[in-house]
Formats: C-alpha cells, structure tokens, sequence
C-alpha cells in the first residue's frame, strides 16, 4: 500500500527494490499468520522469491509447531528451503491415494479480479499445479505489484507453458494461430546455452495474449472472449491450450482447471498486497 500511493518513478530503484522486498515478507508473513494453524500437518511449498519469506515465516515458528508437520515442495528450489530451513521434506508422490495437503502457499505472476493467476515465471508451474491441486486450501502470496485487473495487463512476458522439447516449433506455430503475440522459447538461464530446463526435463515457451477477459466482460455482447481476433477469457484459453499436443501444463491457475470445485484448491483464498 505504501508504495502504490507514491509514483513509482519518484522513487530511487534501490528503494523500490527495498519496498517491494518488505512487501512480499509482510504478504508471506501475514499470509502465515491467517493460514496456517498448528493441527495442519501436511503442507505445500511453491517457488520464487516470495515463498521464501513463507517458510521463513513457518521456521520462525519454532519446533514446537512444525515438528508435526510435513512440507511437500513444487520443485528442486522449494526442495532446498525447506531442507535449508530444518522442515521436515516430503513428496507428493508419497501421499496417500485420496488425502489431501492442508493447505500449499505459493507466489504468483499476475494475480486478476477474480483471483486466477499466472504462474511459472520461475518454470516450475507443473509441480505447482500438482501440489495445488493437492490441497483443500490454497493460498496466493504476492506483493502488490501482481495484482491487475485481467491477466496479461502487466506480466507481458506471457503466460508460461512447459512443452515436450520436441513438440515445441508446433506448438509455437498453433500459438501464433491462436493470436498470441510473438510467443518464444524460454532462454536458459545467464551463462547457459540453448533453452531453460524445467525440473521435469521440459522446455518453457512463453506466449504473451491480449489482457485475458473474465465472464462479464462477455456480459455485453461486444466481445465474445472465443480466441477471435485473439481475444480469449481466462477459461477459454486455457482450455484450448491444455489441448494443444505437447503442451505438458500451462501456467493459468484457475477455478476449475481439472480440479474438483468443492476443495477449494487452485482457487487462491486469500492474495495479500
Ligand atoms: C514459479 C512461480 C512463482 O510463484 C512466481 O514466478 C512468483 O515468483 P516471485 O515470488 O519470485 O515473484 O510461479 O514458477
């Protein structure tokens, strides 16, 4: 709140870093403190830089809290906080057939009016998806520059999707006839020939759209939200591009994306800015 009510220009870049920094530590901290209760003993991690101020949260809370609990990472960097932080490491694939995490905390990309999100700017979106999927309750943790009306509006870098590498030039080329606006394949890191690798051996392509339209916007009868013109609503695309071959998973997070509604999960319940 601090930093929306001043000009983000007047202010020097290192105090911006600084605010944005405070930010997601209060967001992560609060989100915590709201969300997470001392019976729950099964809880995921995501990725970024933000959920590290989430398990700095969880440590803070001593022993006596989280001996009990078990934490289920997205990926080798969550893997490592939470090894770093002294928690207690458990996968996913051990879960029993049929149960549940309590609840997972995870960053976010672009956070809109209805709460969907872009995820996989760290490209670790399909382990993400999983263990959302996987929790009754899924908490959104992000700073107050994610939030924006419609996705798309702010993260121009485009919504991620992990690809089998050898489906890749299709896939771009069915992007491109969707209207996505120079979709690309995600370059490794610095210091790193060829394209990024993800945890689970793919490729991430990025592929930037118009602002994605919510249910209302289509109340109006002016646009339809159909992937005319490369206009789509959140739901639309994303259920088009699941179907493109070779698309592994894509980084909309949202309502119903093969989830059961009445879990709650995937839908962030609390987003902090
Ligand atoms: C990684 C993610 C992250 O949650 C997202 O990129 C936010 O990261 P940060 O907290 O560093 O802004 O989806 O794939």
């Amino acid at each position: 709140k601090m930093a929306m009510s001043t000009s983000a220009s007047a202010i020097p870049a290192e105090e911006q870093a600084r605010l944005v920094e405070e930010s997601k530590r209060l967001a992560a901290h609060q989100a915590v403190k709201d969300h997470l209760i001392p019976e729950y003993t099964r809880i995921g991690i995501g990725s970024g830089s933000t959920v590290v101020y989430v398990v700095e949260a969880i440590a803070a809370l001593g022993p006596g809290v989280t001996a009990k609990m078990a934490f289920y990472p997205t990926g080798a960097q969550s893997e490592e906080l939470i090894e770093a932080a002294s928690l207690n490491l458990q996968y996913i694939n051990k879960l029993p057939a049929g149960e549940q995490l309590d609840v997972a905390f995870d960053g976010a990309d672009e956070v809109d009016d209805d709460l969907n999100l872009i995820k996989g700017g760290g490209a670790c979106l399909w382990q993400e998806k999983i263990v959302a999927a996987s929790a009754k309750k899924f908490v959104c943790v992000a700073d107050f520059r994610k939030l924006s009306p419609r996705l798309g509006t702010n993260w121009k870098k485009g919504i991620p999707i992990e690809v089998l590498p050898m489906a890749a030039p299709r896939v771009l080329h069915e992007l491109k006839q969707m209207g996505s606006h120079n979709p690309r394949i995600r370059p490794g890191l610095p210091g790193k020939a060829g394209a990024i690798v993800t945890d689970n051996g793919m490729w991430i392509i990025d592929a930037p759209f118009s602002p994605l339209l919510l249910p209302r916007d289509g109340e109006s009868g002016i646009q339809a939200g159909n992937g005319e013109n490369g206009v789509w609503t959140v739901d639309a695309l994303a259920d088009r591009l699941i179907k493109i071959p070779g698309v592994a998973e894509i980084g909309l997070f949202y309502g119903k994306n093969g989830l059961e509604v009445s879990t709650g999960a995937q839908k962030p319940v609390a987003a902090y800015f």
